[in-house]
Order: structure tokens, then C-alpha cells, then sequence
């Protein structure tokens, strides 16, 4: 158990000192920071400081370069990740999946399973509306669900594993009728997911950067806003791994702001109404009969 110091944290970190952590985590994790990134680098490392109880940034820095033991890794790795997320974000791929994708997935497939992975799943929001929505829907309740939920930071990943939210969290893109029908409201005004969603997703360690995913195969894959993170080599690694594990129909959505185009050429965009999903070359014969 690590107990939080409330002494203050003191000092600036060089430009040297930048580079070492930059290098740290683009080593460890494939994000870019760099020294743009020093207001964002000092004040993430204030909370580790206070965690261990250092008084300044150099120890920290230091303590991570002379001793790096697993714990402080993970402590910095968690510091630096970027866990901002919310329900149903971007709302059309959710509208497109209700509206065309599942529908057609529930008609034309053969098993009764299907399988969708959450690449960067911070606290679970993204995974959990994907299950509310399967679950309202009703098409699927005779079918094998695998919604497989993976991030690289492990304390994001116990928050996502509990599924309790915050007022404000929740008042973050969750439509009033799931709030209603999904969650219970305990007495610290925080909300918690009910079991029924919650046993749909399986919550794991994974770092997109350095791990191959496992020889499971996903109708859907869902990696939304962590490529803008990474280089242009690593988007390219990260692309060609999730491409061996989706199936030959399987879609791919990254987030608003991010493309697979000039990136990874064996992805083709497929749209949905307004809503662009990616798939491989063999997928377009797939949904021709429903994409534009
Ligand atoms: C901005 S959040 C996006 C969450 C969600 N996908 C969404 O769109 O709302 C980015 C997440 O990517 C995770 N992440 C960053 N680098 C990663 C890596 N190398 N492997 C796996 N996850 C990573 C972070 O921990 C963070 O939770």
C-alpha cells in the first residue's frame, strides 16, 4: 500500500531531464512527448513525487534512472498516460453499429458469436457503452459476446474493472435511459455498472506498442484516440497487428481526429451514413451491400 505524502514538491526539470523521460516513455509505451511536452511532463510527475514523498522532480527522475524498479515504471507509465474519455464518444460510429453494422453482422453471420476489442480502453467507458449497446438492442441475447478490453496503465484499468463513476463522469455523454436501466446510484452519489454489462467485458494488460494480440479474431476492433500519441512507424506496427487479428469481414474504428489513410495502405474506409469505420481489402465485398 503506498501512502500519499501531502509535503510540497519543488524544483524545474532541464531540458536533459526531458529527453531522458521522453525516452523513458516512448521506450516503454510508443508515446511521443518531447520537450513541448515539458508543462505536461512536470506537472504529471508532481503526483508521482507526492505518491513516493520526494521533495523534488530530480528525485523522481533520478530514482527512475538509478533504480527502476517495476513499481516506479508503472507509477510514471500511469502518470503519463492520457485517460480522457467518455460515453458513446463521437456518438455517429454508435449510431452507424445500431442502425447497420449489427444488424447486418446478426443477419449474414453463420456462428452465433461475436467478438470486439477495445484497444485503449482507458476506464472502461468506450467497452461499456459498446456492451449497454448490444445488450438494448436485443438481437444478440441467444449469442456468445467476447468484448476484450485492454490498456497499457494498470490503475486506469482497476477503475474500469470496479465501473464506478463519478456525477460528472456519468454526466458525460450517458443517455438519461441507460443511466436508468444500467446503473445503481450509491450513497457518495458516485454510479456503479450493473453486473449484467459488466460480466460482458473481460478487463487485461496490454501495450499496443510491444505486444502482439493474442490468435483471437474480432468482428470489431475499437483503437479511438491513442494512434494521435504515436509516431508514424509505431501507428504502422500498431495498424498491421490489429489488420492479423481482425476477421476477413472485421472492422476497424479509430478516433475523430485519426486515419489509417497515408498510414497502413491495406486498410480500405468504409462508410456507414456519416460514420467511417476500416476494413481489409477482403472486407468491401463483405458490406457492399450496406456501405457507401
Ligand atoms: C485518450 S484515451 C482513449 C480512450 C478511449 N479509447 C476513447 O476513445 O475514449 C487513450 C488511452 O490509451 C492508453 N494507451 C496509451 N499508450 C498505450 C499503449 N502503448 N498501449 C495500450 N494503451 C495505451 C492510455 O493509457 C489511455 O487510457
Amino acid at each position: 500500500m503506498i501512502e500519499v505524502q501531502t509535503q510540497s514538491v519543488t524544483d524545474d526539470i532541464s531540458p536533459s531531464q526531458i529527453d531522458f523521460i521522453s525516452d523513458f516513455i516512448y521506450r516503454k509505451t510508443g508515446i511521443v512527448l518531447g520537450q513541448s511536452k515539458k508543462y505536461l511532463i512536470t506537472s504529471r510527475l508532481y503526483s508521482v513525487a507526492r505518491i513516493l514523498g520526494k521533495d523534488s522532480l530530480l528525485a523522481v527522475i533520478e530514482e527512475l534512472r538509478l533504480r527502476p524498479t517495476r513499481q516506479l515504471e508503472t507509477l510514471v507509465i500511469d502518470a503519463l498516460t492520457t485517460n480522457e474519455t467518455l460515453w458513446f464518444r463521437d456518438k455517429k460510429p454508435f449510431d452507424a453499429l445500431t442502425s447497420k453494422i449489427l444488424p447486418f453482422l446478426h443477419t449474414v453471420k453463420k456462428e452465433k458469436e461475436l467478438s470486439i476489442w477495445s484497444a485503449a480502453c482507458s476506464s472502461g467507458q468506450e467497452a461499456y457503452s459498446i456492451a449497454m449497446l448490444l445488450h438494448t438492442c436485443d438481437l444478440f441475447t441467444d449469442w456468445k459476446i467476447n468484448i476484450w478490453a485492454t490498456d497499457i496503465s494498470s490503475q486506469i484499468l482497476e477503475r474500469a474493472k470496479k465501473a464506478t463513476y463519478t456525477q460528472m463522469e456519468i454526466s458525460r455523454g450517458l443517455p438519461v435511459q441507460y443511466l436508468l436501466k444500467y446503473f445503481t446510484e450509491s450513497d457518495d452519489d458516485n454510479w456503479t455498472l450493473n453486473e449484467v454489462i459488466k460480466k460482458l467485458v473481460t478487463f487485461e494488460h496490454f501495450n499496443l506498442q510491444t505486444e502482439q494480440a493474442p490468435p483471437s479474431k474480432f468482428d470489431l476492433v475499437f483503437c479511438r484516440n491513442v494512434l494521435i500519441y504515436f509516431d508514424r512507424e509505431t501507428k504502422n506496427k500498431i495498424l498491421d497487428n490489429i489488420l492479423k487479428v481482425l476477421l476477413p469481414h472485421g472492422l476497424l474504428l479509430v478516433g475523430g481526429a485519426e486515419s489509417t489513410l497515408g498510414i497502413h495502405k491495406q486498410f480500405q474506409p468504409l462508410r456507414f451514413d456519416s460514420a467511417i469505420f476500416y476494413g481489409a481489402e477482403t472486407s468491401g465485398a463483405f458490406w457492399a451491400e450496406i456501405a457507401g
